[in-house]
């Protein structure tokens, strides 16, 4: 029996299960149960190149399949929370019919053949699932297969007495993300987090499609990395010992980050930003610690890297040409950030004596030529935070990225200049603020600063995430000079107890707006309505694979259909 195809963005109420939505998803109300024994087969059609080692795609499929598995059977849950309640929402055992296999078709060979992912690697996919169980999943690249099964996953649900089952056969799903740069700031200089917090983040921002984790690993407070060209920066910078990422676990975070299709860019933030450098190099650091610190800087405590100094030069060099040659088997990028430079730390800088920009900002520009010359000859593409555009009216190469913070008029300022921007205004996309202040003040002054909200407060609910259209205020011939987006955790109160709750389920939020787009087929805002329940369901399986999501709502609202809606 032929049952009608519906639409799911149009029937709300139903499961719709995905996050992020797909490009074009039709499903119907066949019920198909899976089990471990169903038939897997990966056939790559590599016509030209038979020289090609697909080692690495291999390698990216058989773990992507081991985690779809691990997945439906182990970390899946009982979806009482969609179902109307003592409802009798469950499949019928008897009588199943079973997913009967899994056709991975990869249309083309991989286009990088290194542990270094292609920067622009496509990561389209096809998804059919017949109500007759023969599932074929089309790709041009591995990675584009693992997001077909990471959407085929999220298809199925838990039996409350065992077993996986999907209501929604037949399933079919083209669909290919909107913004190619999809990522998520994890800051581990204000706090710690360990290599397994990381990986931890990698398998949640890979499971809604994030594809790009900017490592912000050091700042002011403290320097978690070892360098072994300068061991000095982590042992007397790092917080204690043992709380530093030696190159192994660098390595392996950015690989199994690559694994996931999620590419690494390490953020070492200069010239501010650097006051932990001072542990280890006090003569490179200029206006360390200086009180009151709002004068030099914007946070305790303030230092920024000396702007004329050639013992500033060397050690950079000496970094980079260790740290550079490491980090470019597995990533494209280096960010060198550049944001809230102070000029009133050079005052006290003695290779410079001055805040005048006049004088400053030619020292800044060769400051940038020399670092981004490095980043270059490592094959390695720069990216700065938008104050070095966008405030100092530095001359880059059209290569740099500009991470976007302040404004979205700044993305539209940064496309205008012809360089590619990264979004990811504060208003929206800051998942720290909100928590009121961490300083403390005196008695005398306390009153003047009741009730401590932090600068960037309110929180970030989700719909406030949802809400920002990256493309806002750019004009139709620089849309392409928006490379996507980035969600932004800076660490001063947030360590690994309550990371995942700050981060999940809201950078989802974004991650469907940069992998979906900000509007629906029609156009339109896409409404909360509709994208709760999903983002809800989202939430549970996040929580099933062992990410402490915070809840967004009642089971109340979600159990028949959308009950809480304005
Ligand atoms: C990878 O590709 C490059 C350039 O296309 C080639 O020089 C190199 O030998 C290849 N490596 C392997 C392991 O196939
Ligand atoms: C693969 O590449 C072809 C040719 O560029 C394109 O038409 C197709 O949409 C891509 N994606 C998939 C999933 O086949
Ligand atoms: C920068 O340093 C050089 C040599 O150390 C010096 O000659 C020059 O005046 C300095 N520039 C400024 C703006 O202080
Ligand atoms: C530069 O320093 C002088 C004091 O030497 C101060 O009056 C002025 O406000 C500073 N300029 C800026 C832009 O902070
Ligand atoms: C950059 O340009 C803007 C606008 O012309 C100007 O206000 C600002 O002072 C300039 N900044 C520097 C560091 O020269
Ligand atoms: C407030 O009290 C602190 C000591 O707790 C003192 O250092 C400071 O000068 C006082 N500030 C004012 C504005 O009175
Ligand atoms: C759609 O969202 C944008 C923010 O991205 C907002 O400015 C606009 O007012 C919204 N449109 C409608 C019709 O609500
Ligand atoms: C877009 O159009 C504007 C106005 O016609 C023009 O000034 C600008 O250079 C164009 N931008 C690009 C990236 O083509
Ligand atoms: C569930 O929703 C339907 C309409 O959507 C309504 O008629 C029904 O009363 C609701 N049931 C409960 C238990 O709230």
């Amino acid at each position: 029996m032929k049952r009608p195809v519906v639409v799911a963005t149009l029937c709300t109420g139903l499961v719709t299960a995905l996050w992020p939505i797909p490009s074009s998803y039709e499903s119907g109300n066949e019920v198909l149960w899976i089990d471990g024994h169903v038939q897997v087969d990966y056939k790559l059609n590599s016509q030209a190149d038979n020289s090609f080692s697909n080692s690495a795609s291999e390698q990216i499929i058989n773990s992507a399949v081991e985690r779809t598995f691990l997945t439906i059977f182990d970390q899946n849950f009982v979806p009482w929370k969609f179902n109307p309640r003592n409802s009798n929402y469950e499949p019928d055992e008897s009588n199943r019919q079973y997913v009967k296999s899994i056709t991975l078709q990869q249309n083309t060979p991989e286009p990088t053949n290194g542990t270094r992912p292609a920067s622009t690697i496509d990561e389209s996919y096809t998804l059919s699932m017949p109500a007759s169980g023969e599932v074929v999943i089309t790709a041009n690249s591995s990675i584009g297969l693992s997001y077909g099964l990471t959407t085929f996953s999220q298809l199925f649900f838990q039996h409350s007495d065992g077993g996986a089952y999907t209501k929604l056969a037949p399933v079919t799903i083209k669909d290919a993300p909107k913004f190619t740069h999809r990522g998520l700031n994890m800051d581990t200089s204000r706090n710690f987090f360990s290599v397994m917090d990381i990986l931890r983040t990698l398998d949640a921002m890979a499971f809604t499609k994030m594809n790009r984790f900017h490592w912000h690993i050091t700042d002011a407070q403290s320097w978690p990395l070892e360098v072994p060209a300068l061991p000095e920066l982590s042992t007397a910078g790092a917080y204690a010992p043992g709380l530093t990422y030696t190159p192994d676990e660098v390595a392996a975070i950015m690989q199994y980050g690559n694994s996931l299709g999620i590419e690494t860019a390490i953020e070492i933030d200069m010239p501010g930003h650097t006051s932990s450098i001072w542990f280890s190099h006090p003569e490179l650091i200029t206006s360390f610690n200086t009180q009151p610190y709002d004068t030099n800087c914007a946070e305790p405590p303030c230092g920024s890297l000396k702007l004329n100094s050639s013992a500033v030069y060397s050690f950079l060099d000496k970094m980079f040409d260790d740290l550079f040659p490491r980090i470019s088997k597995y990533s494209s990028y280096f960010h060198s950030g550049g944001d809230e430079v102070n000029v009133n730390a050079y005052l006290l800088d003695d290779t410079v004596k001055s805040n005048d920009t006049a004088i400053l900002q030619p020292l800044m520009q060769t400051f940038i030529d020399h670092v981004h010359g490095k980043i270059r000859n490592n094959g390695l593409t720069p990216i700065v935070w938008e104050e070095m555009l966008l405030e100092w009216n530095l001359t880059m190469g059209n290569d740099v990225l500009v991470n976007c913070w302040l404004s979205d008029e700044s993305v539209a300022q940064t496309v205008a200049k012809g360089h590619r921007a990264i979004v990811g205004n504060y208003n929206n996309w800051y998942l720290d603020c909100g928590q009121g202040q961490w300083l403390d003040f005196s008695p005398n002054v306390s009153a003047s600063f009741y009730p401590y909200a932090d600068y960037c407060s309110p929180r970030k609910n989700w719909r406030l995430v949802y809400a920002l259209d990256p493309l806002t205020g750019i004009p139709e011939n620089s849309t392409h000079l928006v490379a996507g987006g980035e969600v932004h955790l800076w660490a001063e109160q947030i360590d690994p107890v309550n990371f995942d709750k700050q981060a999940w389920p809201r950078a989802a939020a974004a991650a469907e707006v940069l992998w979906s787009g900000a509007k629906d087929a029609s156009g339109q805002n896409r409404s909360q309505i509709e994208a709760s329940p999903r983002l809800s369901e989202f939430r549970e399986r996040l929580v099933a694979r062992g990410v402490g999501a915070e809840p967004i709502q009642m089971p109340f609202c979600t159990q028949n259909g959308t009950q809480c809606y304005v």
